[in-house]
Protein backbone atom coordinates (compact mmCIF):
# COMPACT_ATOMS: atom_id res chain seq x y z
CA UNK A 1 0.00 0.00 0.00
CA UNK A 2 1.66 3.60 -1.06
CA UNK A 3 -0.93 5.71 -0.06
CA UNK A 4 -0.87 6.60 3.57
CA UNK A 5 -3.63 4.97 5.53
CA UNK A 6 -5.30 8.68 6.63
CA UNK A 7 -5.32 9.63 3.10
CA UNK A 8 -7.27 6.69 2.20
CA UNK A 9 -9.46 6.90 4.67
CA UNK A 10 -10.34 10.30 3.74
CA UNK A 11 -10.90 9.19 -0.05
CA UNK A 12 -13.29 6.40 1.08
CA UNK A 13 -15.48 8.63 3.32
CA UNK A 14 -15.72 11.05 1.21
CA UNK A 15 -16.27 9.17 -2.56
CA UNK A 16 -20.20 9.10 -2.90
CA UNK A 17 -20.08 13.39 -2.33
CA UNK A 18 -16.72 13.99 -4.00
CA UNK A 19 -18.08 15.84 -7.40
CA UNK A 20 -20.63 17.26 -5.37
CA UNK A 21 -18.63 18.45 -2.96
CA UNK A 22 -15.85 20.27 -5.08
CA UNK A 23 -18.43 21.43 -7.58
CA UNK A 24 -19.97 23.09 -4.81
CA UNK A 25 -16.98 24.29 -3.14
CA UNK A 26 -15.05 25.90 -6.99
CA UNK A 27 -18.48 27.11 -7.67
CA UNK A 28 -18.18 24.73 -10.58
CA UNK A 29 -15.03 25.58 -11.59
CA UNK A 30 -13.25 21.47 -10.68
CA UNK A 31 -16.00 20.03 -13.19
CA UNK A 32 -15.01 23.37 -15.64
CA UNK A 33 -11.17 22.23 -15.39
CA UNK A 34 -11.74 18.38 -15.92
CA UNK A 35 -13.51 19.23 -18.81
CA UNK A 36 -10.94 21.44 -20.51
CA UNK A 37 -8.33 18.57 -19.90
CA UNK A 38 -10.69 15.97 -21.78
CA UNK A 39 -10.63 18.97 -24.56
CA UNK A 40 -7.17 18.36 -24.39
CA UNK A 41 -6.67 14.96 -24.52
CA UNK A 42 -9.36 14.84 -27.55
CA UNK A 43 -10.89 11.33 -27.24
CA UNK A 44 -11.32 9.85 -30.40
CA UNK A 45 -13.87 7.23 -31.78
CA UNK A 46 -12.31 3.72 -31.20
CA UNK A 47 -9.75 4.69 -28.80
CA UNK A 48 -8.52 2.68 -25.86
CA UNK A 49 -8.17 5.85 -22.68
CA UNK A 50 -6.69 4.49 -19.53
CA UNK A 51 -8.29 7.22 -16.68
CA UNK A 52 -5.11 7.05 -13.43
CA UNK A 53 -6.99 7.53 -10.22
CA UNK A 54 -10.25 7.80 -11.81
CA UNK A 55 -12.02 8.50 -8.76
CA UNK A 56 -15.65 8.54 -8.83
CA UNK A 57 -15.61 7.75 -12.68
CA UNK A 58 -16.91 11.09 -14.29
CA UNK A 59 -13.82 11.86 -16.04
CA UNK A 60 -14.26 8.36 -17.26
CA UNK A 61 -17.75 8.64 -18.51
CA UNK A 62 -16.62 11.75 -20.41
CA UNK A 63 -14.05 10.02 -21.81
CA UNK A 64 -16.38 7.38 -22.60
CA UNK A 65 -18.84 9.80 -25.08
CA UNK A 66 -15.56 10.78 -26.79
CA UNK A 67 -14.87 7.13 -27.88
CA UNK A 68 -17.56 5.57 -28.45
CA UNK A 69 -18.98 2.14 -28.34
CA UNK A 70 -16.21 0.97 -30.70
CA UNK A 71 -13.65 2.30 -27.53
CA UNK A 72 -12.66 1.51 -24.44
CA UNK A 73 -12.04 3.49 -21.23
CA UNK A 74 -10.49 1.90 -17.86
CA UNK A 75 -10.42 3.87 -14.58
CA UNK A 76 -8.15 2.73 -12.05
CA UNK A 77 -8.16 4.06 -8.18
CA UNK A 78 -6.55 2.29 -4.94
CA UNK A 79 -9.87 3.03 -3.24
CA UNK A 80 -12.61 1.12 -2.58
CA UNK A 81 -15.74 3.28 -2.17
CA UNK A 82 -14.21 5.36 -4.86
CA UNK A 83 -14.05 2.37 -7.14
CA UNK A 84 -17.88 1.60 -5.99
CA UNK A 85 -19.30 4.83 -6.51
CA UNK A 86 -18.00 4.94 -9.89
CA UNK A 87 -19.16 1.00 -11.14
CA UNK A 88 -22.64 2.08 -9.64
CA UNK A 89 -22.40 5.52 -12.01
CA UNK A 90 -21.11 4.23 -14.92
CA UNK A 91 -20.23 0.74 -15.14
CA UNK A 92 -23.33 -0.79 -16.83
CA UNK A 93 -21.43 1.76 -20.07
CA UNK A 94 -20.33 -1.47 -22.27
CA UNK A 95 -17.05 0.74 -22.84
CA UNK A 96 -15.90 1.82 -19.40
CA UNK A 97 -14.28 -0.86 -16.81
CA UNK A 98 -13.46 0.09 -13.67
CA UNK A 99 -10.23 -1.67 -11.79
CA UNK A 100 -9.48 -1.57 -8.19
CA UNK A 101 -5.71 -0.58 -8.50
CA UNK A 102 -2.46 0.71 -6.60
CA UNK A 103 -1.29 2.92 -9.84
CA UNK A 104 2.56 2.72 -7.64
CA UNK A 105 1.98 -1.22 -8.80
CA UNK A 106 2.60 -2.66 -12.23
CA UNK A 107 -0.29 -2.35 -14.13
CA UNK A 108 0.85 -4.82 -16.83
CA UNK A 109 0.20 -2.77 -20.55
CA UNK A 110 2.42 -2.15 -22.88
CA UNK A 111 1.51 -0.47 -26.22
CA UNK A 112 -1.98 -0.20 -25.59
CA UNK A 113 -3.43 3.08 -24.71
CA UNK A 114 -3.79 5.98 -27.25
CA UNK A 115 -4.10 8.47 -24.16
CA UNK A 116 -3.70 8.39 -20.49
CA UNK A 117 -5.26 11.12 -18.36
CA UNK A 118 -3.97 12.05 -14.89
CA UNK A 119 -6.05 14.47 -12.93
CA UNK A 120 -5.13 15.85 -9.33
CA UNK A 121 -3.89 12.52 -8.79
CA UNK A 122 0.29 12.87 -9.13
CA UNK A 123 0.57 15.26 -6.46
CA UNK A 124 -1.34 12.73 -4.11
CA UNK A 125 1.36 9.73 -4.90
CA UNK A 126 4.26 9.18 -2.82
CA UNK A 127 7.59 11.36 -3.97
CA UNK A 128 9.20 8.51 -4.89
CA UNK A 129 6.28 7.09 -6.91
CA UNK A 130 5.91 9.70 -9.65
CA UNK A 131 8.72 9.63 -12.13
CA UNK A 132 7.78 5.72 -12.42
CA UNK A 133 4.29 5.63 -12.83
CA UNK A 134 5.05 8.43 -15.61
CA UNK A 135 7.28 5.70 -16.83
CA UNK A 136 4.37 2.99 -17.14
CA UNK A 137 2.55 5.72 -18.77
CA UNK A 138 5.07 6.02 -21.53
CA UNK A 139 5.10 2.13 -21.85
CA UNK A 140 1.68 2.07 -21.44
CA UNK A 141 1.07 4.35 -24.90
CA UNK A 142 1.38 3.27 -28.08
CA UNK A 143 3.63 4.62 -30.46
CA UNK A 144 1.21 7.63 -31.15
CA UNK A 145 -0.41 7.83 -27.52
CA UNK A 146 -0.26 10.79 -25.42
CA UNK A 147 -0.45 11.72 -21.65
CA UNK A 148 -2.53 14.68 -20.04
CA UNK A 149 -2.05 15.23 -16.29
CA UNK A 150 -4.35 18.33 -15.00
CA UNK A 151 -2.79 19.00 -11.69
CA UNK A 152 -1.31 21.65 -9.01
CA UNK A 153 1.61 23.50 -10.71
CA UNK A 154 5.03 22.17 -8.85
CA UNK A 155 6.88 25.09 -10.51
CA UNK A 156 4.52 27.81 -9.39
CA UNK A 157 5.84 31.19 -8.52
CA UNK A 158 4.78 34.43 -6.60
CA UNK A 159 2.27 35.04 -5.12
CA UNK A 160 0.02 31.73 -6.95
CA UNK A 161 2.68 30.19 -5.40
CA UNK A 162 2.36 31.14 -1.79
CA UNK A 163 -1.62 30.73 -2.76
CA UNK A 164 -0.88 27.52 -3.24
CA UNK A 165 1.77 26.33 -0.74
CA UNK A 166 -0.77 27.82 1.88
CA UNK A 167 -3.23 25.52 0.44
CA UNK A 168 -1.14 22.15 0.91
CA UNK A 169 0.20 23.07 3.99
CA UNK A 170 -3.48 23.46 5.27
CA UNK A 171 -4.94 20.36 3.52
CA UNK A 172 -2.42 18.46 2.39
CA UNK A 173 0.82 18.95 4.45
CA UNK A 174 1.89 15.18 3.07
CA UNK A 175 2.14 16.04 -0.69
CA UNK A 176 4.03 19.45 0.33
CA UNK A 177 7.25 18.03 -1.87
CA UNK A 178 5.34 17.95 -4.46
CA UNK A 179 6.32 21.36 -5.41
CA UNK A 180 10.02 20.11 -5.61
CA UNK A 181 8.98 17.94 -8.32
CA UNK A 182 10.00 19.31 -11.54
CA UNK A 183 7.41 17.53 -13.71
CA UNK A 184 7.87 18.81 -17.70
CA UNK A 185 11.73 17.68 -16.96
CA UNK A 186 11.05 14.52 -15.98
CA UNK A 187 8.54 13.75 -18.83
CA UNK A 188 11.40 14.76 -21.46
CA UNK A 189 13.91 12.50 -19.92
CA UNK A 190 11.75 9.64 -19.70
CA UNK A 191 11.24 10.28 -23.57
CA UNK A 192 8.16 12.36 -23.81
CA UNK A 193 8.08 14.68 -26.73
CA UNK A 194 6.11 18.11 -27.92
CA UNK A 195 5.57 18.76 -24.11
CA UNK A 196 3.45 21.84 -24.00
CA UNK A 197 1.31 23.12 -20.65
CA UNK A 198 -1.71 25.36 -20.52
CA UNK A 199 -1.71 27.54 -17.48
CA UNK A 200 -5.15 27.64 -15.37
CA UNK A 201 -6.04 30.09 -12.23
CA UNK A 202 -3.15 32.07 -12.54
CA UNK A 203 -0.70 29.48 -12.53
CA UNK A 204 -1.99 27.56 -9.42
CA UNK A 205 -3.38 25.09 -11.88
CA UNK A 206 -2.06 23.68 -15.03
CA UNK A 207 -3.14 20.75 -18.03
CA UNK A 208 -0.16 19.58 -19.59
CA UNK A 209 0.10 17.26 -22.61
CA UNK A 210 3.13 15.22 -24.01
CA UNK A 211 2.85 12.86 -27.05
CA UNK A 212 5.23 9.37 -27.17
CA UNK A 213 6.16 10.68 -30.62
CA UNK A 214 8.11 13.66 -31.77
CA UNK A 215 6.46 13.55 -34.70
CA UNK A 216 2.67 12.75 -35.83
CA UNK A 217 2.42 9.28 -36.97
CA UNK A 218 -0.20 9.68 -39.61
C1 LIG B 1 -7.95 14.06 -5.69
S1 LIG B 1 -8.70 12.56 -6.20
C2 LIG B 1 -8.87 12.82 -7.96
C3 LIG B 1 -9.89 11.93 -8.58
C4 LIG B 1 -10.13 12.17 -10.08
N1 LIG B 1 -8.97 11.86 -10.85
C5 LIG B 1 -10.58 13.58 -10.31
O1 LIG B 1 -9.86 14.35 -10.95
O2 LIG B 1 -11.68 13.93 -9.88
C6 LIG B 1 -7.32 11.45 -6.12
C7 LIG B 1 -7.68 10.00 -6.35
O3 LIG B 1 -6.46 9.28 -6.45
C8 LIG B 1 -6.65 8.02 -5.85
N2 LIG B 1 -5.31 7.47 -5.54
C9 LIG B 1 -4.37 8.01 -4.73
N3 LIG B 1 -3.27 7.24 -4.72
C10 LIG B 1 -3.51 6.21 -5.56
C11 LIG B 1 -2.75 5.10 -5.97
N4 LIG B 1 -1.52 4.87 -5.51
N5 LIG B 1 -3.29 4.24 -6.87
C12 LIG B 1 -4.56 4.45 -7.34
N6 LIG B 1 -5.32 5.49 -6.97
C13 LIG B 1 -4.82 6.36 -6.08
C14 LIG B 1 -7.53 8.30 -4.65
O4 LIG B 1 -8.19 7.16 -4.18
C15 LIG B 1 -8.49 9.35 -5.25
O5 LIG B 1 -9.62 8.75 -5.81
Amino acid sequence: MTLNPSRIQFFEKLAPYYDLLLDFLTLGGYATFLRKAITILSPKQGEKILDLCSGTGRAVSWIADGVGSEGKVIGMDLSKNMIEVARHRYGKSRNSIFLLQDVTQSWGYQNYFDGILNSFSLHELPEKYRRNVLEQSYLALKERGRLVIADFNPQVSGWARLLSLLFFKLFEKRNLNFFDFHQNETLNRIGFKRTKTVSVLGGVLQITLAYKHSIHLG
